[in-house]
């Protein structure tokens, strides 16, 4: 057994047409980076992607979570892509590059961070999930279907290796603090906090037969790291499969139901998650509507045997087709609420201004 660290580091530094999708000029930079330093022996191996206007960073490596080196490599690669991002006058270019120097981390510093360390096992089967135009909390109720939800994952009913069931660490986005559930028990405390997804997020989930880690989220919200928003941090996942943890089917099955998630036009409304293809992450209606798309690898010594693009599948057009309904129909609602987020939700607002101007009018 050996111990590999995945490291999945996400920002948009710039999109292109708008905020619809990566220039593959931006993919390239990112890869030159990635190949240097891979060739110094940093990376095991590494795989760019992108979903809509995010550029990701799916990388393997032996030295651990939040280290420095690892963390600077990436940053090198959403510099060396800003920089085309700049020349090709693409737009919001090194908009998650909020800081203009390197300080060892880059948590805090704007870009999305989900890491996990682990042994590998005998076949590690490890799927990444990345979505645009939606946020951290988007994960929440996905997450629950796959390791509480015996509705979705049979294996919490008729699997040994899983029966015990899951512990979730939560974390309060806004206060900063986390707290763990143990489910079954303790289901009815997790919703409680995780039903409210603009705030509390599942972070990590870790098997109670074994201990081992299972998933891990980037929970970094961009709008209270800056202290204003600028923007969704449309998040990435990462979760193990099979055998102790829940099969690739079960992790997948979650999305046949593109659930409502808060992003989509100027991150301030309710949309669908639609599960696409990597070719289809390109939100266009509306700016959207929101998109995840799930990367598929198997690790042989840290190598990443794949990607496979997992939502390539006619078993989600259905979903697609509903996510394109749910869509139709909350269009229609305009301006007005639940489709357009409550006041203190909204990555845009006129309200303070507007209340201004107004206030000698109110009676
Ligand atoms: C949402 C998003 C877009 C922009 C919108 C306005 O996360 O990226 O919907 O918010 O296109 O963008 P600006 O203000 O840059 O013109
Ligand atoms: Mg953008
Ligand atoms: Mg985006």
């Amino acid at each position: 057994m050996s111990t590999i660290t995945m490291s999945v580091i996400k920002a948009d530094i710039g999109g292109w047409v708008g905020h619809s999708r990566i220039h593959p000029t931006l993919v390239d930079k990112a890869v030159e980076v990635l190949i240097e330093g891979r060739e110094k022996g940093l990376l095991v191996d590494f795989h760019v992607t992108a979903a809509g206007d995010d550029l990701q960073l799916i990388m393997t490596h032996r030295r651990g979570d939040d280290n420095p080196d690892v963390h600077e490599l990436a940053w090198k690669a959403f510099e060396a892509a800003t920089q085309t991002a700049k020349e090709l006058k693409l737009y919001g270019a090194g908009q998650d590059l909020l800081d203009d120097a390197f300080s060892g981390n880059v948590r805090g510093m704007g870009p999305g961070v989900a890491e996990m360390t682990f042994e590998e096992r005998k076949s590690e089967p490890v799927i990444v999930f990345m979505a645009d135009k939606t946020s951290a909390g988007a994960w929440n109720l996905p997450l629950y279907r796959m390791f509480a939800d015996p509705f979705n994952t049979a294996g919490l009913v008729i699997s040994p290796s899983m029966h015990k069931g899951f512990r979730f660490e939560v974390q309060d986005m806004k206060e900063n603090k986390t707290i763990t559930f143990d489910c079954p028990e303790e289901l009815y405390d997790l919703l409680v906090f995780i039903g409210a997804p603009a705030r509390y997020a599942i972070k990590r989930v870790f098997s109670r037969s074994t201990g081992e880690i299972a998933a891990v989220s980037s929970t970094e919200r961009l709008s209270f790291i800056a202290g204003r928003y600028v923007g969704k941090d449309d998040p990435v996942l990462i979760v193990r499969a099979q055998s102790q943890f829940p099969a690739v089917g079960e992790i997948l099955e979650p999305f046949a139901h593109p659930h409502l998630v808060e992003g989509w036009m100027r991150g301030s409304h309710n949309g669908p998650l639609m599960p696409v293809p990597v070719h289809r992450a390109h939100p266009t209606r509306f700016d959207g509507p929101p998109r995840v798309i799930a990367l598929g690898f198997q690790l042989a010594d840290g190598r990443l045997i794949g990607p496979v693009d997992m939502f390539d599948d006619p078993a989600y057009d259905e979903a697609r087709r509903m996510a394109n309904e749910i869509a139709e129909y909350l269009r229609r609602h305009g301006p007005f609420e639940p489709h357009r987020l409550p006041m203190d939700e909204m990555e845009y607002t006129t309200m303070p201004e507007v209340m201004k101007r107004l206030q000698d009018r109110w009676t």
